[in-house]
């Protein structure tokens, strides 16, 4: 297979693979460490299930990654029970150059966002697909409490957004989304943050700007780039 006929999934496996033997280098004996959710972060459980004689302990952003942990015999804490994790390793929707984040494609934006705000280093993973100049073009996931949907959707029509109602889906919360398009390109993405969690019966939204990522480990046929956010 040449440089150009690599697979999604291989770019995915090899930004995995890299966070690992980062988390392998830097995460000190008594730390935790976050675990994510999604392919992405699926790729770099398996992996890790390898070493997991190295690693003190797991916060898990999902249920579902919480159950592929414990499959692989990893174990898995409360964030409550850990004083914070050292290093957090999650996916991403899209990523821009200052590594802010669209998430929650997989529905967990909330509990990442909780588990990212509460860690000294997160380490965004990703093949190439997901970078991209100006956030947007994915639609912004929003966590709602069920009763506010409509009137949610009817403040973020204030603000320039058509929010789609994510059929179906309840999060591990209890609660609802809202896919908001419309948005690209996002020209103030802390702001739109801000705004959005300034909605009555905002949960959170999957905008990770006010806490981006701090490390960026994006795959490409050429390699895994180690980025850092460009200010
Ligand atoms: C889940 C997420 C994921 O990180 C995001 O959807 C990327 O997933 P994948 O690695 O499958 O492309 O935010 O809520």
């Amino acid at each position: 297979m040449s440089k150009n006929q690599v697979s999604q999934d291989q770019l995915k496996q090899a930004a995995a693979q890299a966070a690992l033997d980062y988390v392998l280098k830097h995460l000190e004996d008594d730390s935790y460490l976050g675990i994510g959710t999604g392919s992405t972060a699926n790729c770099f459980i398996d992996l890790l299930a390898q070493h997991k004689g190295y690693i003190k302990g797991t916060v898990a952003s999902s249920e579902a990654s919480a159950q592929r942990l414990r499959d692989h015999g990893i174990n898995v804490l409360e964030l409550n029970n850990t004083g914070g994790v050292q290093i957090y390793v999650d996916g991403a929707d899209e990523v821009n150059p200052a590594l802010e984040l669209i998430k929650g494609g997989g529905g967990a934006l909330t509990r990442e966002k909780i588990i990212a705000a509460a860690a000294d280093d997160f380490v965004c993973i990703a093949d190439q697909s997901k970078w991209v100049d100006h956030l947007g073009e994915f639609a912004v996931p929003v966590e709602v409490i069920p009763m506010a949907r409509s009137y949610v959707a009817r403040e973020i029509f204030k603000l320039g957004g058509e929010a789609v109602y994510r059929q179906g889906v309840v999060t591990d919360n209890g609660n609802v989304i809202l896919d908001v398009q419309r948005l690209h390109p996002i020209a103030a993405p802390k702001a739109l943050e801000e705004k959005l969690n300034n909605i009555t019966g905002v949960v959170t939204n999957g905008l990770f700007a006010l806490r981006p990522a701090d490390l960026m480990l994006l795959s490409t046929p050429e390699g895994v780039k180690t980025l850092k956010p460009s200010h």
